[in-house]
C-alpha cells in the first residue's frame, strides 16, 4: 500500500518531473510509491498534501527543538527579514546570537557563524589542520559529520563487513566520486573503543591534528558514550597536542541547552553546532576556546561565507536559544521523552522483542536484539527487518519515525502527553501486526 493519497502523489509526480528523484537530499527518497511529499507542520505535527497527519519525530532529522512554526521564531524571522537580510559585513542581530550563544554554552570563548553542519565541520577540520600543522583526522565508524569529501567514510548504515580488523579498520568511502587520494587523510575507529584510539596515536599520533567526535552516536541508534570514553578522548588530544573537535550538529542545544559538553562533563577545543540552533532556520557555528581560534585570529587558515551570520540565521538562533534559556523546553523534553522511551520498552517486554531502547529522551534510537550495541559493528546484530516493518506500519498509522533504526527518533518541545500515547498505541499495533 502506498503511502502516498491522490494529491501527494500528484505533487510528487511534478516533483519527480522537476528535481532528481524528487528530493533535494538522496535520503529522502523512498522509492516512488512512499516517498513522503509535505505540505505544511505545526507543534508536533507534519500534514501531508491529502490532509493527512503525522506524529512527527523526524523533526528535520533533529533541527525542529521547539515545535513546527514557533512562534517566537517565525516572528523573530519574520522582523529581521523585513530588515534585509544578508550585507556581507557583520550586524547587530548576528553579534547578539554570537553572545546567546555563548551564554547558553559557557565553556565557549569565542565563534564564527556558517549555515550547515557540513560547513561547521569543514572548516572546524580546516582550522585544526591549519593550527596543528598536521593533515589526518581521526572519526569514528557509524558517525556522520555531513556531505564533504573529507568525512564521508565508514558511515552510518554502511556495511561493516568491508571495514576491516576492529584493531586497523579500512575506511570505507560513503559515495563515489570521492577523490582516492584523499583516503590517507583520515582513520576510522570504532567508537567507545578508547585502547583502539590510543594504540593508533601510539603509532601515529604525531600526524593527527583532530579528534572529530559525535559525543553520542546520532546517526547509529543513540549509542551513548561508555563510562570514561569522552574523558580518555581528551587526555590523548592533550598528550599529542590534537585538536579535539565534538560535532555538536545534533546533540547541541537539544541534549542539553549547554550541549554535550554540559551532559558528560567534558570540555572539546572546538564545537560544531547547527540543527537545533536555529529550530529548522539554516544556520550553524563553528565555536572553541583557547588557543586554536588564534588560527583565524591571526589570519592564514581561511574561514568565509557570503550568508554566514545572515540576519534570518541569526535571528532564528537568537530566538530559539532565549527559549531554551528558560528551562521549560527541556524540562518537557525530558519529560515526555522518557515517558515515550520507558513505554517503547514496555511493550517489546511484553511482545517479548529483546532489545534496548537507547540515548537521551530528545533523541533515542531503539535496537531490536540481544546484544545493545556499544559501537556500529554492534548494530550489525539489529534486526532490520522487523524494526522497518513496524517503523512502516507507525507511518501507515500516522506517526512519522525514520523506518532506518541508525537514525534516532527525535522530540520537540511541542510534542505532548496524547502524542506520546498516540505513538505507544501505534507501535505496539505494529510491533504486534510486524511479528504476524
Ligand atoms: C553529527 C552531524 N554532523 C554534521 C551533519 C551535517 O549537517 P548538515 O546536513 O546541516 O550539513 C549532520 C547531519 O545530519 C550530523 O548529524
Amino acid at each position: 500500500m502506498s503511502l502516498q493519497g491522490p494529491e501527494t502523489a500528484k505533487l510528487f509526480d511534478r516533483a519527480m518531473g522537476a528535481m532528481v528523484n524528487g528530493v533535494s537530499s538522496g535520503w529522502r527518497y523512498w522509492g516512488r510509491d512512499d516517498t513522503i511529499v509535505l505540505a505544511r507542520g505545526e507543534g508536533s505535527h507534519v500534514y501531508d498534501a491529502d490532509g493527512k497527519r503525522y506524529i512527527d519525530y523526524h523533526m528535520g532529522f533533529g533541527p525542529v527543538i521547539l515545535g513546527h512554526g514557533d512562534p517566537h521564531v517565525t516572528e523573530a524571522v519574520a522582523r529581521a527579514a523585513a530588515e534585509g537580510i544578508t550585507f556581507a559585513f557583520t550586524q547587530e542581530r548576528e553579534v547578539v546570537a554570537a553572545e546567546k550563544i555563548k551564554e547558553a554554552v559557557p565553556w565557549i570563548e569565542r565563534l564564527r557563524f556558517t549555515n550547515t553542519g557540513t560547513e561547521a565541520t569543514m572548516h572546524a577540520a580546516r582550522l585544526a589542520r591549519g593550527f596543528s600543522g598536521r593533515d589526518v583526522l581521526v572519526k569514528f565508524e557509524g558517525q556522520y559529520h555531513g556531505a564533504h569529501d573529507y568525512v564521508m567514510y565508514s558511515a552510518p548504515g554502511m556495511d561493516t563487513e568491508m571495514m576491516g580488523s576492529p584493531y586497523r579498520p579500512i575506511p570505507i568511502p560513503m559515495s563515489s566520486g570521492m577523490p582516492g587520494v584523499i583516503n590517507d587523510l583520515i582513520i576510522t575507529l570504532p567508537y567507545n573503543d578508547l585502547e583502539a584510539v590510543r594504540r593508533t596515536f601510539r603509532n601515529d599520533g604525531h600526524r593527527i591534528a583532530a579528534i572529530l567526535v559525535e559525543p553520542m552516536m546520532g546517526n547509529s541508534m543513540g549509542i551513548m558514550p561508555k563510562e570514561g570514553f569522552l574523558q580518555g578522548l581528551r587526555s590523548v588530544c592533550d598528550e599529542y597536542g590534537t585538536v579535539l573537535i565534538f560535532d555538536e550538529v545534533k546533540t547541541g542545544f537539544r541534549i542539553a541547552t549547554g550541549g554535550a559538553a554540559e551532559v558528560f562533563g567534558v570540555v572539546p577545543d572546538v564545537a560544531t553546532f547547527a540543527k537545533a540552533l536555529g529550530n529548522g532556520v539554516p544556520v550553524a557555528a563553528i565555536a572553541g576556546r583557547g588557543e586554536v581560534l588564534e588560527g583565524w585570529a591571526k589570519g592564514g587558515i581561511t574561514q568565509a561565507g557570503t550568508y554566514s551570520g545572515n540576519a534570518i540565521s541569526a535571528a532564528a538562533a537568537t530566538a530559539t536559544v532565549e527559549q531554551l534559556l528558560t528551562g521549560e523546553p527541556m524540562a518537557r523534553l525530558q519529560k515526555i521523552g522518557t515517558a515515550l522511551m520507558d513505554g517503547v520498552r514496555g511493550i517489546m517486554a511484553e511482545a517479548g522483542v529483546a532489545g534496548a531502547v537507547m540515548g537521551h529522551p530528545s533523541m533515542f534510537g531503539i535496537y531490536f536484539g540481544d546484544e545493545p550495541p556499544t559501537d556500529l559493528r554492534g548494530t550489525a546484530t539489529h534486526n532490520e527487518d522487523l524494526y522497518e516493518a513496524t517503523m512502516m506500519g507507525m507511518i501507515r498509522r500516522g506517526v512519522l519515525p525514520s523506518p532506518d533504526a541508525h537514525e534516532p527518533w527525535f522530540l520537540s518541545a511541542a510534542h505532548d502527553e496524547d502524542d506520546v500515547a498516540q505513538t505507544l498505541q501505534a507501535f505496539g499495533d505494529s510491533l504486534d501486526e510486524a511479528l504476524g
